[in-house]
């Protein structure tokens, strides 16, 4: 049984708390990032860039990760809620997933505990991805609690 972990971060949270956790576990990892980058004024990636893209359903280019996604039966997925969803590049990546038979599993953390957010997600991802099975994981939970629950997966 093999798992990989990806993760889009635009402040380094969500980087952060993979790293913490994947000192228990060692897993792959991999960083989605967008093609052209978003700014690193909060107000112009806030207001402007990931509002347009959300409005707008726009899939931004992720850059190439080479990898072989086949050799994982499970993805666990992490990311900051923007807009009350994933950031889209995240949506750029579910929708490139076409050789993936496994599961993806869905961890996601923000700035308030709204738990919509959480069923916007996988509401999200189940219709940009119909072929994917989406489980959901945790929402905004400490390192430990994460460590907990992914032992517990299988
Ligand atoms: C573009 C953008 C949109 C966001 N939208 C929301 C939101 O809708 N609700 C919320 O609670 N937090 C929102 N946040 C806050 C982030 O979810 C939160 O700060 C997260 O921990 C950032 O993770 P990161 O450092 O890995 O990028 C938003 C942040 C950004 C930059």
């Amino acid at each position: 049984m093999k798992r990989l972990i990806v993760y889009f971060s635009w402040s380094n949270n969500t980087k952060n708390l993979v790293e913490e956790i994947n000192k228990e576990f060692d897993f792959d990892t991999v960083r989605i990032e967008r093609e052209i980058p978003y700014s690193t004024d909060y107000n112009t990636c806030a207001y402007v860039e990931a509002k347009e893209e959300w409005d707008k359903k726009i899939y931004p280019k992720i850059k190439e990760n080479h990898i072989d996604f086949t050799k994982y039966d499970k993805i666990l997925l992490f990311f900051p809620i923007w807009w009350y969803t994933f950031p889209m590049p995240i949506a750029t990546f579910i929708s490139e997933l076409k050789q993936y038979a496994g599961e993806v599993y869905l961890f996601a953390n923000s700035y308030t505990k709204d738990p919509q957010y959480m069923i916007n997600v996988i509401t999200n991802a189940k219709t940009i991805n119909p072929n994917i099975v989406f489980k959901e994981g945790l929402f905004n939970k400490s390192t430990d609690e994460h460590i907990q629950f992914i032992k517990e997966i299988r």
